[in-house]
């Protein structure tokens, strides 16, 4: 199975460097055999959610691109700065947006942070699972300052070497956690959490 992974862009900077680490891993999982898009919400900013509006599928023609974009992905990489110890609102913004499409996925973060950015990857960790989505152990934290030079090029060696370790876990986990869960849908087994996602 050719795992296709989509990469989430959180910062609204231009010289992110969340955004730069997740190019770092989304280069090294197509080296382990992925297949990647990165979603810049930047670039593609999500309107505010808005439960009136997009209360069903119907409604989402203006956020489609996004929208395939997540039904395409078998796994995805969320990147965020630290703001205030948590994600950004970008971030949770396109968090808002979705959920019935997280089942059977897993998640990988990775955040800018002057502090490790332990509370925000546990944020990103503690939404994702009320949407019945999987996620990596551990994240990459990474000090936008110190680790890369001022050309956006990573310096930090051991930070290069630790998103490159994320690229391939992913790419190794995410496809278990995926096979499995398709394995579920098609199958006519009832006590099977992915029962409830057959159409
Ligand atoms: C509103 C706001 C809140 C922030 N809060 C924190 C914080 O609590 N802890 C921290 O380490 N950095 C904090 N920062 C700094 C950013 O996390 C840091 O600049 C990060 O590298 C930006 O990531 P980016 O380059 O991907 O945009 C904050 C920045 C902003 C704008």
């Amino acid at each position: 199975m050719l795992l296709k992974i989509l990469g989430v862009g959180g910062s609204m900077r231009e010289t992110s460097r969340s955004t730069l680490a997740l190019k770092i891993i989304l280069e090294a999982g197509k080296t382990y055999g992925a297949e990647t898009r990165l979603l810049d919400l930047r670039k593609h900013p999500l309107p505010f959610y808005d439960p009136n509006r997009y209360h069903d599928d119907t409604d989402r023609h203006d956020i489609r691109r996004i929208t395939d974009d997540v039904n395409w992905a078998d796994a995805l990489i969320l990147a965020s700065p630290d703001y205030h110890g948590s994600m950004s609102g970008t971030i949770k913004n396109f968090l808002d947006h979705f959920w019935w499409e997280f089942a059977g996925k897993t998640f990988a973060y990775v955040c800018t942070s002057h502090e490790r950015g332990l509370t925000v990857m546990d944020q990103m960790r503690t939404a994702v699972r009320q949407c019945y989505g999987w996620s990596m152990p551990y994240g990459a934290a990474i000090n936008g300052d110190h680790d890369f030079n001022e050309n956006g090029n990573i310096t930090n060696l051991a930070v290069e070497r630790r998103l490159r370790m994320l690229a391939r876990d992913l790419v190794i986990y995410g496809r278990i956690i995926r096979e499995q869960f398709q394995n579920d849908l098609a199958s006519s087994e009832v006590a099977t959490f992915a029962a409830q996602y057959r159409k």
